[in-house]
């Protein structure tokens, strides 16, 4: 016994000494978000395997693609620009006209419509790859499908969060964080351009819906949030005349956008027509585009050159200081 003992710990000792470590196995990812992550850009979600969400939405460009409109899998083009994924999660409704109810039907609809996805095929591609197999066990609570693709899209587009900027310093009692014109343009932005009216801290959006007139100096303008309650309406015969007032009051309107990453950002509104922040911020200032339904909350403010340049200097001080992005490794 006693032999049987010193020679069993000799192995054991000896294993261990001369053993290369075992192989890694790679960990794969820890989090759902992270799981979400490797399938934002995977463009095994295509149709075609061409596009992936990173396609339209770079981390570089602060989740948008610096495009007016941007053309979908099937070659169309999309009618609206698009938009950031910062801070998404504030939103009650997604999209510019807010006819999504959560971010997981908004993801949906973006992997079928935007990249042409088909759902069940993609899921059955990513079951056949054992490390996102074992991924989607161990963290999505099953093998690949259509939901819990979306789910842990949705976790990762939830992390992605615009914050620390030098505004946010500030506001945190760091009084070095931003410069005196910052500092003033803010005073500007709250009063004489009232543009807290609508744009509220510290998203910098009220997640509501107004007309500022953007494409209203065109034909046949984009009614926004109001040609989607009106589609809604005519599905559900007519709908009652609350939700008929409401409807009309809508025309024209649009989700009010974050300002926050705003310098990343361009071009601008929702349809991409403003090139740079000086423009976009112009058009707001000139009280946006003329037309009946207006919304009152917007009205034209004339600034001195001076105050424009510290109100432009506060809206530059809502972008946080570049941070490289690491894109993830696939499976
Ligand atoms: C071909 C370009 C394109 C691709 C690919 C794309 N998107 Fe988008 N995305 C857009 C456009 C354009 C909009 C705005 C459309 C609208 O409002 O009508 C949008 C809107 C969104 C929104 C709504 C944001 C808000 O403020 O309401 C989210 C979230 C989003 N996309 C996430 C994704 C995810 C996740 C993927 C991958 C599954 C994806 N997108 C793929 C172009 C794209
Ligand atoms: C009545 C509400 C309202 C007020 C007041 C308002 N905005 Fe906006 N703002 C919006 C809406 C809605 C949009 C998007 C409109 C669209 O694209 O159709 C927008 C878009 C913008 C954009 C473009 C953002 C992007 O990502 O495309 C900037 C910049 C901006 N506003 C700055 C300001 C400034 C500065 C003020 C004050 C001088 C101001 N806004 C006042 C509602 C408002």
């Amino acid at each position: 016994m006693r032999m049987f003992v010193f020679l069993l710990t000799l192995m054991l000792t000896s294993c261990a000494a001369d053993q290369p470590p075992a192989p890694e196995v790679p960990a794969g990812p820890a989090l759902l978000a992270d799981l979400g992550k490797q399938l934002f850009f995977d463009k095994r979600l295509s149709g075609a395997g061409q596009m992936s969400c990173e396609t339209c939405h770079l981390p570089e460009k602060g989740w948008t693609d610096g495009l007016a409109l941007s053309t979908r899998a099937d070659g169309t083009v999309n009618t609206r620009h698009t938009p950031t994924l910062y801070n998404v999660s504030v939103y009650q409704q997604y999209y510019w006209d807010g006819r999504a109810a959560t971010l997981e039907a908004q993801i949906l609809a973006a992997w079928r419509g935007q990249m042409g996805g088909n759902p069940e095929m993609a899921a059955a591609a990513l079951d056949a790859i054992p490390l996102y197999k074992a991924s989607f066990e161990r963290l999505a609570g099953g093998p690949p499908s259509q939901e819990r693709i979306v789910n842990a899209l949705a976790a990762f587009v939830r992390t992605l969060e615009s914050k620390d900027s030098p505004w946010d310093r500030y506001e945190a009692n760091d009084r070095t964080a931003v410069s005196a014109d910052a500092i003033a343009g803010f005073d500007i932005y709250s009063t004489k351009g009232q543009c807290t009216l609508c744009h509220l801290p510290p998203n910098q959006t009220d997640a509501m819906f107004h007309n500022v007139g953007i494409g209203f100096d065109k034909p046949m303008p984009d009614q926004g949030r109001g040609g989607f309650l009106t589609t809604q309406l005519t599905q559900q015969n007519g709908g009652t005349p609350e939700q008929q007032a409401e409807a009309k009051a809508m025309a024209g309107a649009f989700k009010t956008p974050t300002l926050r990453s705003i310098t990343e950002t361009a071009p601008y509104f929702h349809d991409g027509r403003s090139a740079t922040l000086e423009e976009a911020v112009d058009l707001v200032l000139a009280g946006g585009i003329r037309n009946p339904n207006l919304d009152a909350k917007l009205k034209p403010a004339t600034l001195t050159p001076e105050e424009r340049g510290q109100l432009l200097a506060f809206l530059r001080a809502l972008t946080p200081a570049a941070q490289p992005f690491e894109r993830p490794t696939l499976p």
